[in-house]
């Protein structure tokens, strides 16, 4: 199978990232032709900071080798380095509706009441995405849930042209985990666990230290009943057993029968240090790369020419398809 995702480059990495995304692909790469790409043209839809940018480029490619991507067996390439992902996106730019685009929950959540004053490239974002998916062929989308709707567009997008134009994209299913496919805020646990939320508190960053993980697990939000049980309707705590189970690999309703009638605080306690437990190979992986910039800059240039081969042969196919070429 052919399988690929992706994730924009800005300054924090979180574990809904890491489990959302990252994990499931690494899971895939065994037996899968997988590719991860640096979506960095995605992160320059909203205002950014150019030297930010540049340094969390290395450090998505960081994160992505420090889970366990391997760089000989999967493509681990950078967006802007393939033009063929924009001009792709123009073309579908004029298969995609107005009606489609305005839909995404996305653009409307990040848009809020400023929709006039954003920019077009938040507007269009997902037709791009979609362009990302099947310039490769791309058979499985392994993303988070918010991701799911752009994903069906991007399935949209290629059975329309397909229809219209002879049959060239292969048609891309999204994969979403039952588990840690959204994992909620630490401090709102009604919303998701976001690095563009206000307060560093509500997340835990892949590179924060044991006493940071330790303040934000101690202080997340919970409820104030006495026995801990594996209920939706708790969702702070239920958000709590689900990052347990992820960071163990054990069964969330055990995680909670064994801590049934010990409080919130022991159970806190024990996470703290599971959620370190997972966490420190992959940030002392993560540093010890993010201190030799030259060989993952290398790494990145390599998957880039061997991503552009694969892109260019799509784009040339979608280019005849539409009548451009001569
Ligand atoms: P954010 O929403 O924090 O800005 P991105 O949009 O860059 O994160 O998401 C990168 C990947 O991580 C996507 O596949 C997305 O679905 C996944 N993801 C983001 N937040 C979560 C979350 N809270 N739980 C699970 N997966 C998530
Ligand atoms: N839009 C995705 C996000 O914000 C990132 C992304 C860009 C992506 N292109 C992709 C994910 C292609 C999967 C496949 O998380």
């Amino acid at each position: 199978m052919r399988i690929l995702t992706g994730i924009q480059p800005t300054n924090v990495l979180h574990i809904g990232n890491l489990f959302g995304a990252i994990t499931p692909a690494v899971e895939l790469q065994k037996e899968n032709d997988l590719s991860m790409m640096i979506a960095d043209y995605h992160a320059i839809t909203v205002a950014h900071d150019p030297k930010a940018l540049h340094e969390s480029i290395l450090l998505i490619a960081g994160a992505y080798l420090a889970s366990g991507i391997n760089p000989t067996k999967t493509v681990l390439f950078q967006q802007s380095q393939i033009s063929a992902h924009t001009e792709l996106a123009w073309i579908l730019q004029s298969v995609a509706y107005m009606g489609e685009t305005k839909r995404m929950t996305q653009f409307k959540e990040k848009s809020g009441d400023k929709q006039d004053s954003v920019s077009v490239g938040l507007f269009t974002y997902p037709i791009l995405m979609a362009s990302d998916i099947l310039l490769y062929d791309t058979q499985i989308v392994p993303v988070g849930h918010d991701q799911k709707q752009h994903v069906e567009l991007a399935r949209d997008l290629a059975q329309r042209f397909n229809k219209t134009y002879g049959n060239i994209f292969v048609v891309p299913e999204p994969a979403i985990r039952k588990q840690g496919a959204r994992l909620k805020s630490l401090t709102e646990p009604e919303k998701k666990m976001s690095k563009s939320a206000p307060s560093a508190k509500s997340y835990i960053s892949l590179l924060d230290d044991k006493d940071i993980i330790y303040k934000k697990i101690m202080s997340a939000v919970t409820d104030s009943e006495r026995l801990i049980t594996l209920e939706d309707r708790r969702e702070g705590l239920f958000n709590l057993l689900t990052i347990f189970s992820l960071t163990t690999g054990r069964q969330a309703d055990e995680i909670a029968n064994e801590y049934a009638e010990q409080g919130m605080k022991v159970l806190k306690e024990s996470l703290c240090e599971a959620v370190f437990a997972y966490l420190d190979p992959i940030q002392t992986k993560m540093r010890e790369l993010l201190n030799n910039p030259a060989e993952l800059k290398q790494i990145i240039q390599n998957g880039s020419q061997t991503a552009k081969m694969q892109a260019d042969a799509k784009l040339k196919q979608v280019k005849k398809a539409i009548g451009v070429t001569l």
